[in-house]
């Protein structure tokens, strides 16, 4: 039997329970459902974005089908979600900036949508059942908006001269897709991006179709590992796509504009022989295809480690900002912070990949890096384990005191526990999410020794020590 129970027949439960009939999700009494749900959480609590994601559920899989203008800006999307309730629900919540809501329907019937600024609160004509799993169709529309982030940087989705690029980090991808928006919910993907035929689309993962018809050029494009919705991405406009493969058979794809590919060309050729050597350091590459998209410089203000293809403004695309976002597919895309706190646990490690990088291929040892940063105020403002707010989650001590967290640990334990903690990290949560706290006590029983005095004073405490 269909566990649940239709609104309509929902008054007729009441009066049969207070006829003194049972009425039980699995069955066990009258069959007409009675799973009495209460409404998601409308966030996760996160510190430092409370309303980001929410609860209730987990979302296993989205399919993204999403037509794109260029030259007006429209996005005519369809998202297709398919979740698994973590309670019995009555209403759940989906993150949204911006966009109509042109219709919603889950598990074939149509919901109610209320909307209260960047939350969806969809309520089913039946309750849903903990453990049950549940596709939410959403219908949207609109030309998608920029967001400018608390540091003052532009994320969301973003026009270029000659299309548009999404990019996610922290709370962007909610500009274009509805979702659970939390690192902490990760799914697969597929997208598929419609084009005006002569515009090419580029997204996460392996391209698994295209073809063009009626003017317009369709490509699919499918994530089968788990991805962060901040790690999605979508490109559009005028590229120059390179496919390869890598000496191990992964999959590489390029996509470059036009007026950058040139220069671009020789670094994205590093790639295969920069992942060989960060698999080298940090056990097997986590996903099954690689690549990157370069834009003009000014398109967007940073480099993102989007997932599996890095997104880079061409003035990015220096050798160790390619290894850098090359290392967040480890740190970062596999192993995903729990809550955007951990963000040190992201990009601690990435900067610590540059100065491996630095002592590996160009003969400087990572502990000149460690000094410079150590002299170096900016670092200093507060504990990496620490920012003060969401303001401050991109600031340097997340990323060079983060990396001096690492070295100090390198120090303490020595080269070869050091190497193993790093590739045992990645393993031990591949393709999950995981905090400080987990990384503590994995670098602490890998060690098998106390760090106690390495995370009170490098990873915790206020201020510079005396000592580098
Ligand atoms: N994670 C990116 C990197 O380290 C930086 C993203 C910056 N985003 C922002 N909103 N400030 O390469
Ligand atoms: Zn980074």
């Amino acid at each position: 039997m269909e566990p649940r129970t239709r609104a309509a027949l929902g008054a007729v439960a009441a009066l049969l329970l207070l006829a003194g009939c049972t009425s039980t999700a699995d069955g066990g009494g009258v069959d007409i459902g009675g799973v009495e749900g209460t409404p998601g959480a409308a966030g996760l609590r996160d510190p430092y974005f409370p309303k980001l994601g929410n609860g209730g559920y987990d979302v296993t899989h989205y399919a993204l089908d999403l037509a794109y203008d260029p030259r007006s800006g429209r996005l005519d999307g369809t998202a297709m979600i398919t979740a698994r309730a973590a309670q019995d629900l009555s209403a759940f919540n989906l993150d949204l900036a911006g966009l109509a809501v042109d219709s919603a329907v889950v598990d074939g019937d149509p919901a109610s949508v209320n909307r209260a600024g960047t939350e969806l609160t969809l309520r089913p004509r039946a309750d849903i059942g903990k453990g049950e799993v549940f596709r939410t169709t959403i219908e949207y529309s609109g030309v998608p908006r920029t967001i400018t982030d608390a540091d003052g940087s532009k994320e969301g989705w973003l026009r270029t001269r000659d299309g548009a690029v999404a990019l996610g980090e922290p709370a962007g991808s909610m500009a274009w897709f509805p979702g659970n928006h939390h690192p902490s919910d990760k799914a697969t993907y597929d997208v598929t991006l419609t084009v005006p035929q002569g515009t090419q689309a580029v997204s996460n993962g392996v391209r698994t179709s295209e073809r063009t018809a009626n003017g317009r050029t369709t490509s699919v494009w499918h994530s089968a590992e788990p991805m962060a919705s901040y790690l999605a991405t979508v490109a559009v406009g005028q590229y120059r796509t390179k496919v390869s493969a890598t000496p191990s058979g992964l999959p590489v794809l390029t996509a470059a504009d036009p007026s950058v590919a040139a220069k671009s060309d020789p670094l994205l050729a590093r790639i295969p022989e920069l992942l060989a050597w960060q698999e080298e350091n940090f056990g097997p590459y986590p996903f099954s295809a690689t690549g990157a998209i370069v834009e003009r410089t000014g398109d967007a203000g940073y480099a993102l480690e989007t997932q599996t293809r890095p997104f880079f403004p061409l003035d990015s695309l220096t050798v160790e900002i390619l290894v850098h976002e090359l290392a967040h597919q480890w740190y970062g895309n596999s192993v995903t912070p729990a809550d955007w706190k951990d963000m040190w646990l992201n990009e601690g490690f990435a900067v610590y990949a540059e100065w491996l990088y630095a002592e590996d291929f160009e003969n400087v040892p990572a502990q000149v890096n460690f000094e410079a940063a150590f002299a170096t105020d900016a670092n200093w403002d507060f504990p990496p384990a620490d920012p003060p707010s969401a303001e401050n989650l991109f600031d340097p001590p997340v990323y060079q005191r983060g990396a001096m967290v690492l070295h100090k640990i390198r120090q303490q334990v020595g080269d070869d526990t050091f190497y193993e903690i790093l590739a045992g990290w990645a393993a031990k949560h591949r393709h999950g999410n995981a905090s400080t706290a987990d990384f503590t006590a994995y670098a602490e029983e890998v060690a098998g020794e106390d760090l106690g005095e390495v995370w009170d004073v490098w990873l915790y405490g206020d201020g510079k020590p005396k000592r580098p």
